[in-house]
């Protein structure tokens, strides 16, 4: 018998206050049971009905988030910060994302997988994005691709998709541009920038992508570039007429240090429940409450009869 660090056991007979294993729960929000592909994504937007995305980096997360119905899970960059505790997204590794989306995939059973490429691993020359495009598909399980930039990028967007691998795009604040645009703003206030974003979500559109993250822009661009564009929007901080919304799942149960944007909406409070979590675990060990002898395991009856005989008869002798 193993003890898994769940609290499980492989032999469910083993011990009654050992865990049962349990069985995956069905998808509450499957009705077709069918697998979200890059053509669900079109569908979805020609039916009016909104897609859903939210991060995940680790095998748990992405099996909840999974099995609660949501459409598109992505291992974004941002595990840089909300995982590693690094400043930014700039410095996060290739190897360094591909653990974190081997881990995801094997926990994803229904949604597209989309992996995040880190910065350096596309902007270098053409060969090295393909060979770390194909690393994410190969290695990691990813189904699609997300790259930075719009106009700039098509033309490797497009030779990624030769490659029989799609593309996400990503406009509007981009964060692995942060020094570029000095800081984490808003994009497109001046017509000159809603022009630019025009063109990039035109030129993503042509060059065949599978769907767009919109972030960072005023909800009026968003809206023209998703009533503009074939390709399914995907937004974050950019209003709700985009086809979907992606929200960092950090953001969502507040778990992240920083003070939320203004976008962000906590449905969950994990920071709060998992400080409670600890401080009640140190009170009860401290107090010397945790474990009861419930939560111990027993010696069998014969043998405790004999080992009690066996300390008897020491204590006799000893005298
Ligand atoms: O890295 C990330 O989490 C993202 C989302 C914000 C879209 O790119």
């Amino acid at each position: 018998m193993s003890l898994t660090p769940g609290g499980r056991t492989d032999d469910p007979r083993s011990d009654k206050l050992v865990a049962e294993r349990i069985a995956p729960p069905p998808h509450p929000g499957d009705k077709t049971g069918s697998k979200i592909t890059t053509a669900s994504l079109r569908e979805l937007k020609l039916g009016h009905e909104p897609i859903t995305c939210l991060t995940a980096y680790d095998y748990a997360t992405a099996r909840l988030v999974d099995e609660a119905g949501i459409e598109m899970v992505l291992v974004g960059d941002s595990l840089a910060q909300t995982m590693l505790g690094y400043e930014n997204t700039l410095s996060v590794t290739m190897d360094e994302m591909l653990h974190h989306v081997k881990a995801v995939r094997r926990g994803v059973k229904r949604a597209l997988l989309l992996a995040d490429m880190p910065y350096g691993s596309y902007q270098l020359n053409e060969s090295e994005a393909l060979r770390n495009a194909t690393r994410f598909v190969k290695e990691g399980g990813a189904e699609v691709v997300k790259i930075e930039g719009g106009e700039k990028r098509s033309d490797l967007i497009r030779r990624i998709i030769e490659a029989e691998i799609p593309v996400a795009g990503h406009i509007g604040l981009t964060p692995q541009s942060v020094n570029v645009m000095g800081g984490y703003k808003v994009q497109g206030k001046n017509l000159a920038a809603v022009e630019q974003l025009m063109r990039d979500a035109v030129a993503l559109d042509r060059a065949g992508v599978a769907c767009m993250v919109l972030e960072g822009i005023p909800r009026e661009v968003a809206a023209m570039i998703t009533a503009e564009v074939s390709t399914p929007t995907i937004g974050i901080g950019a209003g709700p007429d985009c086809d979907g919304q992606v929200l960092v799942f950090h953001d969502l149960v507040n778990l992240t240090f920083a003070t939320p944007a203004k976008f962000v909406r906590h449905y969950g409070d994990a920071g709060a429940m998992i400080s409670d979590a600890a401080g009640a675990f140190r009170e009860d060990v401290k107090s010397a409450k945790y474990p009861s002898d419930e939560e111990s395991y027993h010696l069998p009856k014969e043998t405790k009869t004999g080992l009690d005989t066996v300390l008897a008869r020491k204590r006799t002798m000893r005298g």
